[in-house]
């Protein structure tokens, strides 16, 4: 069966979001923020703060399977950091080269190194080296740096150097994120190699999966912001009797997502966590844009919960 996969998304998918978008379902699994690699093992506890799923056999409560994303150039160091992780219980470890983030790519993180096929080659060919032939590697790339030339090239070394799974997000860094995604350009990666291809850019709705689908020619599709501006895009993609959800449906969660911002963020950030997902799903729900206004001024998350409570009598769209 295709799988569904939730896209890493730094400052945005945390472990709240994931265990609020997983707990609507569809989703078979999240992969985590970037964890940044320079030349060291990093120590444990930077693997549980960016993925405190660790603590609970790395699944979100809704038992989605979590898996660690590393970012970095260092052969050795990622791999050292790819054996943590797995040793701390992550499901698999995945290899960013796609982070667009000048101060990433000046220190020859992510999408920089899709100028040099050979280089991430060698980066994967290490942490496979590290982590053993059994363990679960998989790739996170764009379509290129300045333009797609070397797609194909870097798909075939990830694949060559061991990888067991890629994920294609149908750009370049320099298209950052600019629509459309090319999916059309997913299709030849897919072909040129033999481990599964993800594809991933641009999916809001379920007419873009199917689309995606049929045009990169890849079963699995890997769903980011679309899944958090419409939390049950992965269920209704799932289930073809769903009617995606209205406000009424999404309130309670953006309560559920208030409860666990109040128990894990600290004060001052509480507010602006809230805000973010409340802005971001105001694209599909006028009633999430409506709210947005009536809190955005608002600083204690107390506040915007009250406020929030009161606007579930909001007539409804
Ligand atoms: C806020 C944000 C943060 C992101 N952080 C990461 C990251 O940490 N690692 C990564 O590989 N991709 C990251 N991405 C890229 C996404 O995983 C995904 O490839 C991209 O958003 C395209 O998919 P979409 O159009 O479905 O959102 C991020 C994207 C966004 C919007």
């Amino acid at each position: 069966m295709s799988r569904i996969i939730l896209a890493p998304m730094e400052g945005l998918a945390d472990n709240i979001l994931r265990d609020c978008l997983t707990l609507v379902g569809g989703i078979d699994l999240c992969v985590t923020e970037f964890i940044r690699v320079t030349d060291q093992l990093l120590p444990e506890r930077v693997f549980y703060r960016l993925c405190p799923e660790l603590y609970d056999g790395c699944k979100t409560p809704a038992g989605v399977p979590v898996r660690v994303q590393l970012l970095g150039s260092n052969p050795e160091a990622l791999g050292l950091n790819a054996q943590r992780a797995l040793a701390l219980g992550s499901h698999g470890v995945d290899l960013n080269f796609g982070c667009p983030a000048k101060t990433v790519n000046r220190s020859q993180g992510g999408a920089i190194l899709l100028r040099e096929p050979k280089r991430i080659g060698n980066i994967v060919a290490s942490v496979r080296e590290a982590i053993g032939p059994k363990a679960w590697l998989s790739a996170k790339m764009r379509l290129g740096y300045e333009d797609t030339h070397l797609a194909v090239d870097n798909a075939q070394a990830i694949a060559a150097a061991g990888a067991n799974e890629l994920v294609v997000h149908a750009r370049t860094k320099l298209q950052g994120y600019k629509p459309p995604a090319h999916w059309h350009l997913i299709k030849p990666i897919r072909e040129a190699v033999n481990i599964p291809v993800i594809a991933n850019g641009e999916v809001w709705n379920i007419d873009d999966y199917k689309q995606c689908q049929a045009i990169s020619g890849c079963e699995d599709v890997m769903l980011g912001r679309g899944v958090v501006w419409r939390p049950d895009l992965a269920w209704s993609i799932r289930n073809p009797d769903h009617l995606y959800y209205q406000w009424q449906q999404v309130h309670p969660l953006v309560m559920g997502f208030c409860e666990r911002v109040a128990m894990q963020v600290p004060a001052r950030f509480q507010g602006a966590r809230v805000k973010q997902w409340l802005a971001l799903l105001g694209r599909v729900y006028p009633e999430a844009a409506t709210t947005f206004a009536q809190i955005k001024r608002l600083k204690t998350l107390a506040e915007i919960e009250t406020c929030l409570r009161a606007m579930t009598d909001l007539p409804q769209s």
